[in-house]
């Protein structure tokens, strides 16, 4: 055992402050002894109903008390998989080796990797930044392998850039926003480091992330978990740096709607591609990140007024996503067939959607048992386009019911062709095309039909599938994915996204060695091969919410 292992242990105190009700409990595993000696079974061994984390009861206590927890692999790499008893594909070495080229140093400390190193490309545009939701890969393979120093200075560097006084022109924005990217300047005559920061005043577009602070969240969490270091957490930086997010997106204003209102590309989708409104990408984040939050507050003054406000928004947002975003079959036939115009309280179409706006691929895209959350529900416009993001993060954070995760991976199975194709995974589906297009993304040559965010394929969306095909006990979906990667990343040179109805072109402007495909396949092997290492980024269903109302078959099946 090496001493990283060990020193993620150490800090863990058995009267922690931040409460983790609702999930994987990692103070529960720490009298077990680790039986590492497990490893040496090769994932494929094991029977299914092993896999079934969270939905088949036992799973999860299965392998808390067979495995280390998350984050201990403590494997150095790339050894992480020679240790096992199957040959780990050569691809993971390379992986490896790439992933530590891209790291960025801040006075000799490192603090994150770089979005691309593609010295092949022309132009650079901020691809040599370190951006806040592609590092959240880089750091879970970081810390699936035992290494969360990195994380922890990620985490710290960027609490710190929030800090910062942020304007747009004159505007100044709000206090809690977290930069979309930053990077560190060398200046190698001075011997000096400084950072400069993105918040959205010089991205393309000039909008704020609001994904960035939902990430931060979600891999505070992530590391507490990994490493039982819940001193970083408990901080009164980090609290502060919490509640300044939040204090974001639980402001009242004029919405009628639990939902976060968004400007078009203020997510991984950072271009105009019509998810103005209530993206289902940030709906999912926003709220796996209250869940996170929730957990590492402090019960003080300040911290249990945000605690009230997030219990009350996660109960609304949860009702409103899993009965308004949610579309199956006979969701589908029953909006085919709503009436329109309904005034009062007693309306079933609540939001006046004309069944005309159905888009025809919808009916044939919807399979009978199968179903999805929609990319946006507002008044009047419902988008039917299907968002990988979103659907996974749901499945994670548990804001699909378990028979909604069910659905979800029923659909992928069943639209393999449509989603999967020859490259995981389809980013939105289907493609805007001609007139659409025109309207919808500017006339974005970037976003041309199947390419780019308009129905490319993004590699990094692998470690997402992968998660969500281990909680719902469903590994066989992501060692399929898996296997097409393998036939074309390293060959590639790892794109970042490929072009094409079913992924088959390396993207026409995909950068190679794009750190979070990279990254991204790691933790998809990792998990595969540690599935313990789900809890990390999982939450279990809250117990204290009833489950809602049940409405169509493939909820049930
Ligand atoms: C592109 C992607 C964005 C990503 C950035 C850096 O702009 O759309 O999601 O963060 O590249 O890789």
């Amino acid at each position: 055992m090496d001493g990283t292992k060990e020193m993620g242990l150490r800090n863990v105190s058995s009267t922690c402050s931040i409460s983790d009700m609702d999930d994987f409990d990692l103070s529960r595993l720490l009298d077990k002894p680790r039986l590492n000696i497990e490893r040496k079974r090769s994932f494929d061994e094991r029977s299914l109903s092993e896999l079934s984390i969270g939905f088949t009861r036992g799973g999860l206590d299965n392998y808390e008390s067979t495995y280390s927890p998350g984050g201990r692999s403590g494997f150095d790499t790339p050894a992480s998989s020679t240790r096992n008893s199957f040959e780990p594909h050569p691809m993971v070495a390379d992986a490896w080796e790439a992933l530590r080229r891209s790291i960025v140093y801040f006075r000799g400390q490192p603090v994150g990797t770089i979005a691309a190193i593609d010295h092949a490309s022309e132009e650079v545009l901020n691809y040599d930044q370190v951006f806040v939701r592609d590092f959240f890969p880089s750091a879970l393979a970081f810390l699936m392998n035992g290494e969360p120093e990195i994380v922890k200075n990620f985490l710290l560097k960027t609490l710190h850039l929030q800090g910062w006084e942020k304007r747009i022109d004159r505007f100044k924005l709000g206090e809690g926003a977290m930069p979309a990217s930053f990077k560190v300047l060398h200046d190698p005559i001075r011997k000096t480091d400084t950072l400069i920061a993105d918040f959205g005043e010089s991205a393309i577009g000039r909008v704020a992330p609001v994904d960035s602070g939902f990430w931060w969240i979600i891999l505070l969490r992530a590391y507490t978990k990994s490493t039982g270091d819940l001193s970083l957490a408990e901080t009164s930086e980090c609290q502060k740096g919490m509640r300044l997010i939040l204090s974001l997106c639980l402001s009242e204003g004029f919405d009628t709607f639990p939902t976060l209102l968004c400007a078009d590309g203020c997510s991984m989708i950072d271009r105009r591609m019509g998810i103005y409104g209530y993206p289902i990408e940030i709906q999912a984040l926003f709220f796996m990140s209250l869940r996170c939050a929730l957990s590492m507050l402090k019960h003080d003054t300040e911290g249990k007024e945000f605690i009230e406000r997030i219990v009350k928004r996660l109960h609304a947002l949860r009702y409103h996503m899993r009965s308004y975003f949610w579309l199956d079959f006979q969701q589908l036939n029953d909006i085919y067939r709503y009436k329109t115009e309904e005034y009062s309280h007693t309306a079933v179409n609540k939001f006046n959607v004309i069944p005309d706006s159905i888009p025809d691929w919808v009916f044939d895209f919807m399979p009978t048992r199968g179903g999805y959350f929609i990319g946006n529900v507002s008044p009047a416009r419902m988008d039917f386009r299907w968002f990988a993001l979103g659907n996974c993060v749901a499945i994670l954070s548990s804001l699909a019911t378990p028979e909604q995760s069910m659905a979800i991976m029923d659909l992928i199975e069943s639209r393999w062709e449509e989603l999967v194709g020859e490259m995981p995974l389809k980013i939105a589906y289907p493609a805007i095309e001609s007139h659409e297009w025109r309207i919808v993304t500017g006339c974005d040559p970037k976003n041309t039909r199947w390419s780019y965010h308009n129905g490319g394929s993004w590699p990094v969306l692998l470690w997402m599938l992968t998660a969500a095909c281990i909680k719902t006990g469903r590994p066989q979906i992501a060692r399929r994915a898996i296997d097409l990667a393998e036939t074309r990343l390293l060959k590639d040179s790892w794109p970042e996204y490929y072009d094409g109805k079913v992924g088959r072109f390396i993207g026409k402007q995909a950068r190679k060695y794009q750190t979070w495909s990279i990254a991204g396949y790691l933790v998809a092997k990792m998990m595969l091969e540690d599935p313990s290492h789900l809890g990390m980024i999982s939450l279990e269903e809250d117990k204290q919410m009833k489950p809602v109302i049940k409405r169509s078959t493939s909820w049930t099946c």
